[in-house]
């Protein structure tokens, strides 16, 4: 029998867990435990942990195949491509490229074919006030939509672009063009079933360009719409770090964004892993039938939606 406790810690969703030390190997019981507190709180926190990199990864092992963070090799742990750095110091002399990461509402790698499942979070340095992470709960902002716009969406599919990352520009123009050329755009249904729960969560975030099928002008309004809708306070848990807590969500039915309220000389320092989620969406350039250019800019995105209209 699993020794945890789990204890709820926000209303849309969040729970903290005790009673486990996750540098250690999990037992079975505990990771049924923790899985069961995942797929029902969808944000689990683990205060007081320590956990090295490598341990890091080994408990993530336990949610599923993890992320070689291929499609962003900027700030990958020295010793462990499949452990990113999360951090506002220094690397190797430079700003860190993953200084201002996920400051804008989003679900991890939505711009990939295979989007994150579950996404872990170790803090290690953390501001003394601010650089919280804020989590909305999608299951909730698909179920509180109106049934009719629930049957429109249900068919929808939103086209999700890595140039939507909130400051992508600031990382520098050979970061900017290398995250373009390894992520082409993508499309995904706007509404998806989670495999475990069943329900249905809503899968549009601040890095949806367009809906197949809708102009660019009939899209904006909607994915604005959307996305206010998604984050009402009534949806949103929002995490205060603090150093040693380790923070395990599911990005299927969850978007967050990391809150850059925090004086940038203070080190904000953390290290994620992402779990990789099912075969899901399908490139734009596919969908159209060529493979003619690698990449397409923001207008040509738009162009290459636009001829998907039937
Ligand atoms: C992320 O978007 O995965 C990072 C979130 C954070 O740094 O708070």
């Amino acid at each position: 029998m699993s020794g945890i406790a789990v204890k709820p810690i926000g209303y849309a969703c969040g729970a903290s867990i005790e009673g486990v030390d996750l540098s250690k190997p999990l037992s079975r019981e505990d990771e049924r435990a923790i899985r069961a507190a995942w797929v029902e709180h969808l944000v689990v926190v683990f205060p007081k942990q320590q956990v090295a990199p490598g341990q890091l990864v080994d408990f993530s092992r336990h949610f599923g195949e993890l992320e070689d963070y291929a499609s962003q090799p900027f700030n990958r742990h020295p010793e462990n491509d499949e452990v990113m750095v999360i951090t506002n110091k220094r690397t190797n002399g430079k700003p860190s490229p993953t200084f201002n990461a996920g400051q804008n509402w989003h679900t991890d790698l939505s711009y990939t074919i295979r989007p994150a499942k579950a996404t872990t979070l170790f803090c290690i340095e953390k501001p003394s006030v601010g650089g919280d992470t804020m989590f909305a709960n999608m299951y909730l902002a698909y179920e509180t939509l109106s049934p009719k716009m629930q049957a429109f969406l249900d068919g929808l599919e939103g086209i999700h672009d890595a140039s939507l990352i909130q400051g992508l520009e600031k990382r520098g123009p050979e970061i900017v063009a290398e995250y373009k050329r390894l992520n082409p755009p993508v499309i995904h249904p706007a509404v998806r079933r989670h495999p475990d729960s069943g329900r249905k969560a809503l899968y549009v975030n601040e890095r949806v360009r367009q809906f197949v099928g809708l102009s660019e002008a009939e899209s904006k309004p909607l994915i604005r719409f959307l996305c206010d809708h998604a984050v009402l306070s009534r949806h949103v848990y929002r995490h205060y770090w603090s150093v040693g807590d380790l923070v395990m969500w599911d990005n299927r039915c969850l978007t967050h964004l990391a809150v850059g309220d925090y004086d940038p000389g203070e080190s904000r320092h953390m290290i994620r892993t992402s779990g990789k989620g099912d075969h899901y969406g399908r490139l734009v350039e596919e969908a159209q039938g060529t493979q003619a250019r690698p990449v397409l800019k923001g207008k040509e995105v738009a162009a290459a939606v636009d001829a998907l209209r039937d």
